[in-house]
């Protein structure tokens, strides 16, 4: 079996309030240098909550009430907004889901860029801008000297995101979070954005967590999957694994329409019956229970764990001994 080396990245029993209720509920996960989390689940069920709350910005209705975020022997969720001020672009980044709302409207992205480049390094003014420029380059800018003098609303969306993108990366971070990186993007960008995170994977040990919508992106990039679920991990497991043999029943029904990880279509998640329970529905047991064809009335009374499936595999499911009945119906 392979043997992963020490996290880089460690998520333990994470919990987020927002008005008394628990909209991320103990979510546990952890990424090693150079490995790609990807989080996947229906709008709604945490994830950009539990991104925000690795940089340490949440939004104010929102209150960490229990776990930590260890970055190496680092615990994140210990550290004061200055010293995370210190570890954001260095230690760990992130590429928001909406790009227009994180720019400074005022100031020129070249400007931007290399200020976040200078937060962290001793250069000269002439030394951030020629690495900015770089940056440019790099995410696939065409005509970078120009766009270095533009306004956020000179340029177009997908460029914004990639304006982000190059803030994010240009301190070259340890951990990268991408909140839905590419989702603004056309096909073509998004390859080439997918490459540079690959690039950095492979060349600068980056640990990185992606949160996507697209099993495709999944299917290129990540290592392992955390399938969420109103706050909670329904499943979690290898690439591979999860794509061959979903031990939950909303991971199988997700994947339904995406068979095979070969040819992984791009696929909307959204394709199951129901809806995902408001923080006010949330019963004591399986928070899928509402939409699972096999739930039981335990599911509703009692939360399951997350039983271990074997190599990395894990499901929170009562009736993970039932799944042939899922896998007969999704067939
Ligand atoms: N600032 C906020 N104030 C109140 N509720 C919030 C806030 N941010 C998130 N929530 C609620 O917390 C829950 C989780 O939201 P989150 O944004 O993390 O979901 P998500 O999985 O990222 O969804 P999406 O795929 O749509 O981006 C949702 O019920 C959402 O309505
Ligand atoms: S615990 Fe029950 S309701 Fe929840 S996914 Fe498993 S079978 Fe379905
Ligand atoms: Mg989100």
């Amino acid at each position: 079996m392979e043997t992963h080396p020490r996290p880089l990245l460690s998520v333990d029993d994470l919990t987020i309030e927002i008005g008394g209720a628990n909209v991320v509920d103990g979510i546990s996960f952890t990424v090693a240098p150079g490995k790609v989390m990807a989080l996947v689940g229906e709008s709604g069920c945490g994830k950009s909550l539990t991104s925000y709350a690795m940089l340490g910005l949440l939004p104010p209705a929102a209150r960490r009430s229990g776990g930590t975020i260890h970055l190496g022997d680092q615990e994140l969720t210990a550290l004061s907004e200055r010293a995370f001020r210190k570890a954001r672009g260095k230690d760990i980044s992130i590429i928001f889901q909406e790009p227009s709302a994180s720019l400074d409207p005022l100031t020129t992205v070249g400007a931007q860029i290399a200020a976040a480049y200078r937060t962290h390094h001793k250069v000269s003014r002439a030394e951030a801008y020629a690495k900015a420029r770089q940056m440019l380059e790099d995410v696939g800018i065409p005509d970078p000297d120009r766009r270095l003098h533009q306004y956020p609303f000179e340029l177009s969306g997908g460029m914004c995101q990639r304006i982000m993108i190059s803030i994010a990366l240009i301190c070259s971070p340890r951990v990268l979070v991408a909140d839905e990186p590419t989702t603004a993007l056309d096909v073509t960008i998004q390859a080439q954005i997918l490459d540079l995170m690959k690039k950095l994977v492979t060349e600068r040990d980056t640990a990185i967590v992606i949160i996507t919508h697209d099993m495709g992106v999944v299917a290129d990039i990540a290592d392992d999957v955390a399938v969420m679920y109103a706050g909670r991990i329904a499943e979690i497991a290898p690439v591979h694994a999860l794509f061959e043999k979903p031990r939950h029943p909303y991971t199988a029904l997700l994947l339904a329409s995406v068979p095979k990880l070969s040819d992984a279509p791009k696929a909307d998640l959204a394709t199951i019956e129901g809806r995902v329970p408001t923080p006010n529905e949330f019963n004591a047991g399986c928070r899928f229970a509402d939409r699972c064809p096999l739930a039981t009335e335990r599911c509703r009374a009692e939360q399951p764990p997350l039983f271990d499936c074997g190599g990395g595999h894990r499901s929170a499911c009562w009736h993970i001994d039932r799944m042939a009945e899922i896998h007969g119906r999704a067939a």
